[in-house]
């Protein structure tokens, strides 16, 4: 029997475009969400990492767990749950999780729960791998989307090195048929680039021309940010650049993630 592989969040951003890599390339795949969905080569199974409801039904008989599920408020606790559900299995499964690149030098409330979640991962004796991603092309879109509706548009002088959910996942699905690697090297997107000049990609992408003025920031958090503690820049892994995503899109300034 080939190996199965449990997706979380499967309905996300990233998720989705795992499970649709995973099915393209024959695996079976469980996938994992709070609510009833169907259809297609996927078996979905609902669950809920918060209350623990139906994961020991979605981790039985998997061999590998991308634990793509995410919730800033609980990400502790649902790694705890996944954890020791894979711990009672009668074979625990290899468990991969995605963090984010920076998590121990940004100061920010949700990196240092990926942060501890990692942690809890890492000392749970399972088989594992976690890696590491800096930011993705939707969320980097969206933020400079906020700003970009504005008359002229502060952007801090920071850089940021976007990547493509479709790059990841190749490299998730890979890791799903790899070996357990502990914290595996960072995967980073193609080009570090100033988020002024994303800004007026942005704006380009949407025929806007505004002026971008890069602003400075007092605090912990921007000089993290302005020392690069969010790159990656010895893993330019991914393919597709922040502008081939942007003409993609039907509305670059959209202000929704998805
Ligand atoms: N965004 C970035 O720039 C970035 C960069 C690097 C790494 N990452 C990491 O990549 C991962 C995926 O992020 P994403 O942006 O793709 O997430 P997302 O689109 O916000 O999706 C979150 C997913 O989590 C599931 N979920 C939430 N609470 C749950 C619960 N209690 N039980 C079970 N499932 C639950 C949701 O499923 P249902 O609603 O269907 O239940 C949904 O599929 C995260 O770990 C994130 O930290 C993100």
């Amino acid at each position: 029997m080939p190996e199965r592989i449990l997706v979380t969040g499967g309905t996300g951003q990233l998720g989705s475009v795992v499970v649709e890599r995973l099915v393209a390339a024959g695996e079976r795949v469980r996938a994992l969400s709070r609510r009833r969905r169907g259809g297609g080569s996927v078996e979905w199974v609902v669950g809920d990492l918060r209350s623990g409801r139906g994961i020991n039904t979605a981790l039985a008989g998997c061999d590998v767990v991308l634990h793509c599920a995410t919730d800033y408020r609980h990400e502790v606790a649902m790694m705890r749950t996944l954890v020791e559900a894979a711990r009672w299995t009668g074979n625990p499964p290899h468990v991969g999780y995605v963090s984010i690149v920076g998590v121990d030098r940004v100061p920010l409330g949700y990196y240092a729960a990926k942060l501890a979640a990692e942690q809890v991962l890492a000392s749970s004796g399972l088989p594992h791998t976690i890696q590491r991603a800096t930011q993705f092309h939707s969320l980097v879109r969206t933020v400079l989307a906020g700003a970009a509706r504005l008359p002229v548009v502060p952007v801090p002088r920071w850089r940021f090195q976007p990547v493509d959910v479709r790059d990841l996942a190749v490299r998730l699905a890979e890791l799903a048929k790899a070996e357990p690697a502990g914290r595996a090297p960072d995967f980073g997107g193609p080009e570090v680039l100033a988020a002024t000049d994303l800004a007026k990609a942005v704006l380009a992408a949407s025929g806007r021309t505004k002026r971008v003025l890069p602003v400075r920031l007092p605090g912990a958090l921007f000089r993290a940010y302005a020392e690069g503690g969010n790159l990656a820049p010895g893993h330019t892994d991914g393919v597709i650049t922040f502008r081939q995503y942007l003409a993609e899109q039907e509305n670059p300034v959209a202000l929704r993630y998805h």
